[in-house]
């Protein structure tokens, strides 16, 4: 039985979100750049996705506001310290606002937990974050080959409108550029709401049965 869940990242994570980048992309962020986004949380959300044998604890208690007083503090870290921090990082995502728009920045599953529904519980993850931070449309930059994402990114109402020629400079492909629709539109939070169903459910069924992975017979990654 495996559990996925998602949370904020914190500089401690920081690490093993580097190792998932360094398997994932060939233009790599520094830690700093990382500390630089993890401390701008008015306009950038990031996350991690994390799997356990065992349930999580409570949300309350993994996210518990920080009080201020070493009497509430206390708890927190133990909850850190025997159970959180203990399960291993498979993938994390990002998210900056400008003005009404949410920039995809990054988005990566660790090679060995792709396609079981993580990239999806982190996109959904990402939109959650940007809802909370007011934004009204998703945008993103993904690689013209790139047509794992690009499949990830339709699923969820992402639509290609143009290409930013070169874009990346490791081998100077083009980028195709993808936006929503308004995402608290009616049409939007329905069709999300179905596919997060759907989500719930094949991760329910694949913890169960973490046998022989579905995307045998489908298109490699990059
Ligand atoms: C893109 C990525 C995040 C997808 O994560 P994942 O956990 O493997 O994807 P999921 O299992 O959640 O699949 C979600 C959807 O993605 C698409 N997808 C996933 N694997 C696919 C594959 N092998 N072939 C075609 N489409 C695929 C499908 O639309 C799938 O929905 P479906 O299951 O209903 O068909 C992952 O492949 C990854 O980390 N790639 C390297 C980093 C990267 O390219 N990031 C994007 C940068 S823009």
């Amino acid at each position: 039985m495996v559990y996925y869940f998602v949370e904020r990242m914190t500089e401690d994570d920081i690490e093993q979100v580097q190792v998932i980048e360094r398997a994932s992309f060939s233009t790599l962020w520094s830690a700093s750049t990382y500390r630089h986004e993890l401390r701008s949380p008015a306009t950038s959300r990031y996350i991690v996705a994390r799997a356990s044998s065992t349930p999580p604890p409570p949300r309350t208690e993994r996210s518990a506001p920080r009080r201020g007083l070493l009497a509430s503090l206390l708890p927190m870290l133990s909850v850190r310290q025997t159970s959180v921090r203990d399960f291993p990082i498979v993938g994390y995502g990002g998210v900056w606002l400008s003005v009404d728009e949410g920039h995809i920045t990054t988005i990566a599953v660790a090679p060995a937990y792709r396609g079981r529904g993580l990239g999806e519980l982190l996109l959904n993850g990402l939109i959650d974050q940007a809802l909370d931070l007011n934004a009204d449309v998703l945008t993103l930059e993904v690689r013209v080959s790139n047509i794992v994402a690009q499949q990830l990114y339709l699923k969820y109402g992402f639509r290609p409108a143009g290409t930013r020629p070169r874009y990346y400079t490791d081998n100077g492909e083009d980028a195709l550029i993808m936006w929503t629709d308004p995402i608290r539109s009616q049409a939007y939070q329905e069709r999300l709401q179905q596919l997060r169903e759907q989500l719930f459910a094949r991760l329910r069924e694949e913890a169960n049965e973490p046998g022989p992975l579905r995307n045998n017979l489908r298109l490699g990654t990059e």
